[in-house]
């Protein structure tokens, strides 16, 4: 694996391959989630290209930027046991002076103000833009994204509709630990204690699953997740369901149930397909 600090020099290094780019873009503390995006991308490219970059503009909360759990070095030594060809960690100065914004203009209100964007505002655009900034200089041909950040995704796939980009979005599984949490960077800032009640995220969304399967209907699910978090550590930020266009076959829809929580100072999120 190759490593480069700057994407000029990534582009002008001879052993970098313009075409069939398989990009994943994190912002590190690498888990298993990201580690299953690189398995992911091997089936579509070997010219697999990972970036971290920890984008100050789309943290709502000054003090959960600082807190964001950086390791590069430990993060390195996790993608040399990859198929991982080049890792990028790009400086906000060069990002800004070789790509071009977002037009906020242009923002899918419809998709970034609801769930997580009712309490992150910006939050979004912000991803849009440095997704958007990444797309353009990069021009890859398949970029990997996880469920677990269902909106996010939804994010992209519009970016890449409002932009024309020929870019092939892959929407990757969610990966779980043995109690159900969805595996994300900040689950290092949890106590074992902490870790093992937010399991209540995955739990709340299997039990919405199963209500849904019992044909009780969207309000009834809503009441008695919201009444389980009463006896909960963690706080309920918001529990929705939504129906929204399959994100994997162009004319289906699909139910998929949405939750966050506030576990202390940590925020987590997950969803869940319940039904079609
Ligand atoms: O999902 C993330 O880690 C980030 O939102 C992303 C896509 C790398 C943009 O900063």
């Amino acid at each position: 694996m190759k490593i480069f600090e700057s994407f000029v020099d990534l582009i002008n290094d001879k052993s970098f391959i313009k075409n069939n780019i398989a990009f994943i873009p994190t912002m590190g503390h690498l888990h298993a989630g990201h580690m299953s995006l690189i398995k992911n991308a091997e089936n579509f490219s070997k010219n697999i290209l990972v970036s971290i970059y920890v984008n100050e503009a789309q943290f709502n909360d000054p003090r959960d930027f600082e807190n964001y759990p950086r390791t590069l070095e430990e993060d390195i030594q996790k993608l040399r046991d990859t198929k991982c060809k080049f890792l990028i960690t790009p400086k906000e100065y060069e990002i800004k002076n070789i790509s071009k914004a977002f037009d906020p203009s242009l923002e899918p209100k419809k998709i970034t103000e609801i769930l997580c964007g009712k309490y992150r505002p910006g939050h979004f655009l912000n991803v849009m833009d440095i997704v958007h900034r990444f797309f353009q200089i990069l021009n890859p041909k398949y970029a990997f994204f996880g469920k677990k950040d269902m909106q996010q995704l939804m994010v992209i796939k519009e970016l890449i509709k409002l932009k024309n980009y020929p870019i092939e979005i892959i929407p990757c599984e969610t990966i779980r630990d043995a109690n159900g949490l969805a595996m994300s960077s900040r689950n290092t800032l949890l106590s074992p204690d902490e870790r093992m009640e937010s399991s209540i995220l995955f739990e709340s969304l299997s039990k919405s699953k199963q209500l849904f399967g019992l044909k009780k209907n969207e309000n009834e699910i809503i009441d008695i997740i919201k009444n389980d978090f009463e006896s909960s550590r963690l706080d309920l930020e918001y529990f929705e369901i939504l129906n929204l266009p399959s994100i994997t076959s162009p004319n289906g829809a699909e139910l998929y149930a949405f939750i966050s929580a506030h576990c202390g100072k940590i925020r987590l999120i997950d969803n869940m397909l319940i039904g079609r």
